[in-house]
């Protein structure tokens, strides 16, 4: 029986630090969905802050779901922003969404050199639960949302194995950062237009 473990959120969330840490924990195979694209020529474009990638779809769900049904190892991990799209539904587990506070999150992005309005709107599309919303439309009930600002890579992975190892469950439509943001008193400074 295969485990296929997603882990998806905003671009600069932090899924691939995470997703490794756990593929190593778990001795699971990785697949980076930005690599996979394009070493199977999949990719056209790229709308990261709709977590969609703009592919031929159907390919690569087809694509993938070969690589999973081929694989020897029993656990899975994939990794991106638009995994929750691509990836066919009958083989997921469990979709894990990073959500990481807005604040610390435009620091991660800007460290990474991200700037102007592609930065501007994948922190609004961190705030409007966007990846949340995918996952949770196509893999209803097997979503969980993983608020992961401030912690320790080993920390967010401890928490992912407490979830998939049953000692926790977890959680969707928790994390709000519109309604932090606004107690913050600096949600204007992240919804104006840029
Ligand atoms: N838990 C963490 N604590 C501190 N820094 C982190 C943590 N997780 C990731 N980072 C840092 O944040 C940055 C972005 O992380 P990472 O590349 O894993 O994000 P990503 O979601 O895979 O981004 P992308 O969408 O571009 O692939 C990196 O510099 C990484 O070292
Ligand atoms: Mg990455």
């Amino acid at each position: 029986m295969k485990r296929v473990i997603l882990i998806t959120g905003t671009p600069c969330v932090g899924k691939t630090t995470t997703a490794k840490a756990l593929a190593a924990k778990l001795n699971a195979e990785y697949i980076n969905l930005t690599e996979f694209a394009k070493t199977n020529n999949l990719t056209l474009g790229d709308d990261e802050a709709r977590c969609t990638v703009i592919v031929d779809e159907e390919k690569m769900q087809q694509q993938l779901g070969e690589n999973i049904e081929a694989s020897q190892n029993p656990n899975i991990i994939i990794d991106g922003h638009f995994a929750s799209a691509v990836t066919p539904t009958q083989h997921v587990a469990h979709v894990f969404v990073l959500r990481r506070h807005p604040k610390e999150l435009k620091a991660f992005m800007e460290k990474a050199g991200y700037s102007g309005s592609k930065m501007w709107e994948n922190l609004q599309a961190e705030i409007i639960d966007v990846c949340l919303g995918e996952a949770v439309e196509v893999h209803a009930g097997r979503v969980c949302e993983m608020d992961v600002t401030g912690k320790a890579v080993e920390d967010v992975v401890r928490e992912i194995l407490d979830v998939l190892e049953k000692r926790k469950t977890c959680f969707v439509g928790w994390v709000d950062w519109m309604g932090t943001l606004e107690q913050e008193g600096i949600l204007g400074e992240y919804l104006k237009p840029n």
